[in-house]
């Protein structure tokens, strides 16, 4: 219970399911509930568990550094399996895939790989092999050599296994020589133990070596002709593991960069051609088949007749009958005489296998030799050690198959060997840390591997010592072989002997495991000799290479063959070289950690990598660590990390007794007595010690943690409340501010009102007063002023009354005087009378006839009288009857259009129509003169105006000479009485072109050469009464549309055309006429369509007749207004043309838009 109230939600525990099986290590995990009595955790595989109180130890605290995980793992708290498992997971899971272990630097350096088949040794020598090229930064030749070494040892010496697509079939030393400035200046590749076999057998889904198929993908046809080759399937020792494709490889490419690494590595084309020939050889041998025979009771065979035994034969330059006896029998030595016996199939088959065998090992060897030529330079005078230099192994690492043959032993030794000497140089490190900081050290013993290796090795009678003297032995087999390791070793621990007689295994106790082998064809192997038919063969071969490369072999007799080194001999001797290597050199280790078996991105396979931890050797290093003291800090570390749990102490950096500090707080909290270690820079602690210490620190870190969350707390409380005060406060300063504000504004805005209702009574009141008196004083005046021209009239009155009166009297005075006068002169004559007809008649009488005379000369003269009266009074109506005329027209407005048409009157209207016109009008027959003959003159291109810029002077055009240099045209300086076909001047814009030739019709018409329209509307809208500009400026803005006057133009040229026709023509003059109507709507609907619909927008040639005023209207607005026809836009304006010609001019419209 006491562990479980320990625990709360998010703490990171390791969970121990104890299952019991080998590779189960505790899983990290966090708890995720903690309330309920019980736990529940979440494991790293993301499973949940409930742990009840009974089961409370499974579960135990992570150590903070495992949490996260760490880059080098010797800084994590749990250095153990779980620990290093669960960063290797977390590290695997953030793709930070390496990690180290232990960091140290010296002049000679090697970097040894180890790892399962797959884990990514070889990868990794790769990268490392490119980082130091990249670091060295040279860029050199030499460089590139090294890095290009590797796709040619990779095509010979990799393959597809079922674990690895690309796995290496030998191992490899890589020694990189550095010069003084950290350039690479060499390198040299050692191998080991490539695995043979491989070129006659694979297992399933397995394949052979990569450059076989490369090389059959890559090869020209050509080639591939010569050498007799064609596809992989059809090769027998390609095709043993049924798989001849591997994915993600690319054989075609493969094989350039082969060629190309070739070159780079100096391989002339010859040497490459003769490599081609013997691995083509091979194919060819690998196809040979057998048939069984009896010869003489012996077993025997023949060779299957086919072309590949002959192909082969050609390609080794042997001859084809040597090859085949070679094949089939062997030739013994007995007492000084050759006997050659035959081979049974079997043996045949044994034979043909080793030979292929033997050429591709001396093969691949030469061509490791060749990569060496080209990259090691010795380095002369300096010893070894001096070099500088990196080594880098990769090296198949401890297996176990489910058969390990004889090569596996050597492999498990040598790696039992690296082991020991990994275990050694940790111990070594630990035991050297331990000197360093002067601590006595007498607990830490660890366990190695001396025992397997003396019995494998080392002590008389090994193992492998037996397996020589076997081999060796003519009459030796891999059973008295068993049988004398059985003898030998059987009471070692470290051995297994076979249960029983029939059994052919015998088990090693590896540092990593059992390991069974199986002795079938382990003294063959260990033997690696060839018969010496084979090497007779070779010697007689016409081919250098391959003569070449066995020239070992040729070269010793057949005795010494024998006694020639075995190969487990060979790679003993190598392993010691290196070890020897090893123990002069800064050794560091790199394990590689295969996550899975199925080459499957993020798959974490636990029991695989618990494995692999195991067989590398890892949990050696934890054992030996753990075994002293695993936890140490240097005095800044811990002082940095524990001086909480001692109040008062100060920063490492400020600390000046550092070791001291560092004991008086591990004595506070450990114990003076306990066993913990203070070296001379670093504390030395076991496990439980930094439990402890993390628990305490954990308190006093909460301690402090809850502390300083109480003061922010309150500090974020206080000031908060202080903002929000001040915030208040603020609040409410402005909404007082802003309710005071209010207020002063209605107040002030009531009294603004007031004031103004004072001052305007007062204002009233003083206004009325001035009103009341200037409107006396206007009476006073006026009542002056009227009296004033009364009496003035009156005066008139009188005096125009007195001046008439006396006019009247002296009229009447004149004519009573008049009348007298006649009276007088009648009375004169009566008497002259009388007094001739008193000569006559009586008196009486004569006075009487008289008298009558008289009477009727008065009624005569007073007949005249009346008449006179009469014809005055006549006369005085009369003039008073126009002065009341004149009166009357002086206030009636003027009618422009009744003016213009009285005007022009003279000008009268003709019925002729377009074309048809008669005689020009009086005055102008001189034009009519030349129009025929210039009509002849076809002037297609009229020259263009001069331009505005051209101070041209026109005063010196004649008018004629003018049109004929300006007019388009067959158009002459003549009048012609129809519309015109194009403009008589140029005009760019389209609507110039259209508005003059609208202005010459309305001309026309004006001029009454051409018809009005006698479609008539009639609409009286009172249109006269617009100003004329007004109408002008209306007419400008007008677009004359050219559809319609090209209809119009139609109409000119056919006059009479077909009825319906002229109507439709008819309709269409209205768009061209001015405009009759001008209400606001219908222009700005017409206006805003601006386009077809607007026909109605022009009215000129509408089609109804037009009034002579409107007809200028247009004329003025469109001809002389109109900014693209105006006369001022030619700049020369009306001046310059001749007077002479000025009514010309104005009959020529043409010549005014111009
Ligand atoms: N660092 C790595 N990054 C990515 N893939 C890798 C890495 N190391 C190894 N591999 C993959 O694993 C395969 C086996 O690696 P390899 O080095 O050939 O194994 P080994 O030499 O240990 O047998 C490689 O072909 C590659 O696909
Ligand atoms: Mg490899």
């Amino acid at each position: 219970m006491l562990i479980f109230e320990y625990f709360y939600k998010g703490d990171y525990v390791w969970l121990d399911l104890k299952t019991g099986q080998e590779f189960e290590v505790p899983i990290g995990a966090v708890v995720k509930l903690c309330d309920s009595g019980q736990i529940q955790v979440l494991d790293d595989e993301g499973n949940e568990h409930w742990i009840s109180p009974q089961n409370a130890t499974n579960i135990k605290p992570m150590h903070p550094t495992s949490i996260h995980g760490v880059e080098d793992m010797i800084r994590l708290g749990d250095l153990n399996e779980a620990g290093i498992l669960r960063n290797l997971l977390i590290r695997y899971r953030e793709k930070l895939i390496y990690v180290s272990s232990t960091a140290k630097t010296g002049g000679i350096c090697l970097f040894k790989l180890s790892g399962e088949s797959g884990a990514g040794k070889t990868e990794s020598t790769k990268l490392i092999l490119q980082f130091l090229a990249a670091i060295s930064g040279q860029h050199s030749w030499i460089e590139q050599q090294v890095l290009e070494a590797n796709p040619i040892l990779e095509a010979f010496g990799n393959a597809k296994t079922i674990r690895n697509d690309n796995s290496s079939r030998f191992g490899k030393y890589i020694d990189i020589h550095f010069n003084k400035r950290g350039a690479i200046e060499g390198a040299k590749i050692e191998q080991y133990l490539l695995e043979k076999s491989r070129v006659c057998r694979q297992a399933h889904d397995e394949r052979n070596y990569h450059v076989f198929y490369c090389m059959l993908k890559g090869m020209t046809a050509e080639e591939k002709k010569k050498l007799g080759l064609s596809k992989a399937t059809d090769f027998t020792y390609l095709t043993m593991g049924n798989c001849t494709m591997c994915d993600g490889r690319d054989d075609m490419k493969e094989y350039s960069n082969i060629r190309s690494a070739m070159k780079v590595l100096m391989f002339t084309d010859k040497e490459n051609w003769e490599i081609s020939k013997l691995l083509a050889a091979i194919l060819h041998m690998g196809n040979i088949r057998y048939e069984a025979r009896t010869y003489d009771n012996l077993d025997a065979c023949e060779v299957v007749r086919s072309p590949h035994l002959t192909t082969a034969a050609t390609l080794l330059e042997v001859v084809s009958k040597d090859l085949m006896n070679c094949m089939t029998s062997r030739t013994l030595i007995t007492r000084g005489e050759t006997v050659s016996t035959p081979l049974s199939m079997e043996q045949a088959l044994d034979v043909r296998d080793a030979f292929v065998k033997g050429i591709y090992g001396r093969l691949f060897v030469w061509i490791v030799e060749k990569i060496n030529a080209a990259i090691y330079k010795p380095t002369s005078s300096q010893p070894k050690a001096l070099r500088r230099s990196i080594g880098l192994l990769d090296i198949f690492g401890f297996e176990n198959f489910t058969v390990n043959s004889f090569e596996q032993l050597c492999i498990n030794f040598a790696n039992e060997n690296l082991q020991q000497f990994f275990v050694r140089h940790v111990f070594k490190l630990e035991q050297e840390e331990y000197n360093l900081e002067h601590i006595n050290w007498q607990h830490i013993e660890f366990t190695d591997n001396q025992d397997a290796l003396d019995m494998i090795a080392i002590k008389p009678m090994n193992i492998i010592s037996l397996i020589d003297e076997e081999s060796r032995f003519p009459k030796g087999t891999d059973t008295t072989m068993l049988n004398k390791l059985n003898f030998q070793h059987k009471l070692n621990t470290y051995y297994i002997p076979p249960k029983n007689n029939h059994e052919t295994q015998f088990g090693i106790q590896h540092f990593a495991g059992v390991v069974y082998y199986e002795t079938r064809g382990f003294l063959e192997k260990n033997r690696d000799t060839l018969y010496g038919d084979i090497i007779q063969l070779v010697h007689s071969s016409k081919n250098k290479f391959i003569k070449q490369i066995f020239q070992a072999d040729v070269a010793m007799g057949a005795e010494t063959r024998k006694r020639s080194p075995t190969l487990s001999s060979q790679f003993k001797r190598s392993l010691e070289l290196l070890m020897r290597t090893l123990s002069v050199c800064q050794p560091f280790f790199v394990r590689c950690i295969k996550p899975n078996e199925y080459k499957k991105p993020m798959l974490f396979d636990r029991e695989l990598c618990v494995r692999q931890l195991r067989y590398s050797g890892m949990m050696e290093t934890i054992r030996i660590r753990r075994a002293g003291y695993p936890i140490r800090y240097t005095f800044v570390e811990f002082v940095d990390r524990y001086r909480v749990l001692m109040p008062g102490v100060k920063p490492a950096y400020k600390q000046e007794d550092l070791r001291g500090t560092c004991q008086r707080i591990a004595e506070a909290v450990l114990g003076r007595d306990d066993d913990w270690k203070m070296g001379k820079t670093k504390i030395f602690l076991k496990d439980h010690h930094d439990m402890l210490l993390e628990i305490e620190r954990d308190k006093a870190i909460t301690d402090k943690v809850i502390l300083i969350q109480k003061v922010v707390r309150g500090f974020k409380d206080r000031s908060n409340f202080l903002k929000m005060r001040k915030s208040a406060v603020l609040i409410q300063k402005l909404w007082r501010g802003y309710q005071c504000r209010k207020n002063y504004g209605a107040m002030r805005a009531g009294f603004s009102r007031l004031q103004a209702l004072v001052r305007s009574r007062k204002l009233c009141a003083s206004y009325n007063v001035a009103r009341q008196r200037i409107t006396g004083f206007q009476g006073r005046c006026r009542g002056f002023l009227v009296r004033r021209a009364f009496r003035h009239r009156l005066w008139a009155v009188i005096t125009i009354q007195a001046y008439t009166r006396g006019m009247i009297a002296r009229r009447l005075y004149k004519r009573l005087k008049g009348e007298y006068r006649r009276r007088l002169e009648a009375e004169k004559m009566r008497l002259a009378e009388e007094t001739k007809l008193r000569n006559q008649m009586s008196a009486k009488r004569a006075k009487a006839e008289a008298e009558r005379k008289h009477q009727e000369r008065l009624a005569k003269l007073a007949k005249e009288d009346a008449e006179q009266e009469k014809k005055e009074k006549e006369e005085a109506r009369r003039k008073k009857e126009m002065v009341e005329q004149m009166e009357k027209a002086r206030l009636e407005p003027v009618n422009d259009s009744d003016l213009v048409d009285k005007m022009f009157g003279f000008l009268g209207t003709t019925t002729s129509f377009p074309g048809q016109e008669g005689q020009a009008p009086a005055g102008f027959e001189d034009l009519e003169r030349t129009h025929r003959e210039l009509e002849e003159e076809d002037l297609d291109e009229a020259l263009p105006l001069p331009e505005d810029d051209e101070e041209e002077d026109l005063s010196e055009y004649k008018f004629a000479k003018y049109a004929a240099t300006y007019f388009q045209g067959t158009t002459t300086h003549t009048y012609v009485r129809r519309p015109l076909k194009q403009p008589l001047l140029f005009h760019d814009d389209e609507g110039d072109q259209l508005a003059a030739l609208a202005v010459w019709i309305t001309v026309l018409r004006f001029m009454g050469d051409l018809p009005e329209p006698k479609y008539h509307t009639a609409i009286s809208d009172g249109s006269e009464k617009i100003p004329v500009m007004t109408k002008i400026y209306e007419t400008l803005g007008k677009k004359t549309y050219k559809r319609e006057l090209q209809a119009l133009q139609g109409e000119g040229e056919t006059p009479h055309a077909d009825g319906h026709k002229k109507n439709s023509v008819r309709h269409k003059l209205v768009s061209l006429t001015l405009k009759k109507k001008s209400k606001i709507t219908e222009e700005v609907t017409k206006r805003l369509n601006d386009g077809e619909h607007g026909l109605h927008g022009n009215s000129m040639l509408e089609d109804r007749p037009t009034s002579n005023l409107e007809k200028l209207h247009f004329i003025i607005g469109n001809g002389i207004l109109r900014p693209g026809l105006s006369l001022s836009r030619s700049g020369s304006g009306l001046g310059n043309i001749p007077e002479g010609r000025y009514l010309q001019v104005h009959r020529d419209p043409q010549l005014i838009v111009s």
